[in-house]
């Protein structure tokens, strides 16, 4: 693991932009694994300036996004569709078919994951995948549990989670959907190259433990210390 300090969310979302910018330059036709959340929020700023600057194109750029809130339609304010297009996709010259989110309506949540699964492998896997790390030390919205999940899933989102998310919901936890679509962790352990962003020094304790304390499936972002390529970025 890599791991580096930033002194401040803009220095290390900078850093992280001109991270993934490398990538879609050295390979107009990337597969990013992309994330949500409050953490790449300035990252997505500086990969819409970077395009505005007629730097990176996103014109061949293939996104899968690791998660979206159960029951939530996409057109929800608050569901992962609206966010990316929101912070993202209508900033920049992506095509909306090369984008791709769990659809939170699903009737069958297995079918829909088997699908996003298949989907993933076919396009060649992440050849980079961005991480923000929860509380509980949860990436995608893979909870803490007895077992690292392996495969695309719907899971009960952590007591935690939804006192974090709350914020969206109008400060209600009662109010944020209470499960979850979520990538697994082979898939994001597939990715060839990984960017953890820790959001603040709130978040260090967990950081702590995931990337110096024992692999255990209690803390699922310490699954990346077996991974070979991973940037870890906090501030
Ligand atoms: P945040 O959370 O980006 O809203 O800080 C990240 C996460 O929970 O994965």
């Amino acid at each position: 693991m890599n791991v580096r300090q930033f002194d401040s969310y803009e220095a290390m979302s900078r850093y992280a932009a001109f991270s993934v910018a490398t990538q879609i330059r050295q390979k107009p036709d990337s597969v990013l694994g992309l994330a949500t959340g409050s953490t790449p929020i300035g990252l997505y700023d500086g990969l819409a300036q970077l395009y505005q600057e007629g730097l990176i194109s996103f014109r061949r750029v293939t996104t899968f996004n690791l998660d979206e809130y159960y029951g939530l339609p996409a057109e929800h304010p608050e569901s992962y569709h609206a966010f990316m297009k929101r912070y993202l996709f209508s900033k920049v010259d992506i095509p909306a078919a090369q984008t791709h989110l769990m659809d939170g309506c699903a009737k069958d949540p297995a079918e829909e994951c088997r699908r996003y699964d298949a989907a993933i492998t076919a396009a060649g896997g992440l050849d980079l995948q961005v991480l923000g790390i929860g509380f509980d030390g949860h990436i995608g919205f893979n909870e803490p549990g007895d077992s690292f999940a392996v495969d695309c899933h719907l899971v009960q989102l952590d007591p935690s989670t939804l006192a974090a998310n709350a914020r969206f919901f109008g400060g209600d936890p009662a109010k944020v959907p209470a499960s979850a679509l979520t990538m697994g962790l082979r898939c994001i352990m597939g990715a060839r190259h990984i960017l953890l962003l820790c959001n603040g020094p709130e978040k260090h304790a967990i950081l702590k433990q995931a990337i110096g304390g024992p692999v255990r499936p209690e803390v699922p972002a310490s699954i990346l210390q077996l991974h070979p390529n991973v940037d870890v970025l906090f501030f």
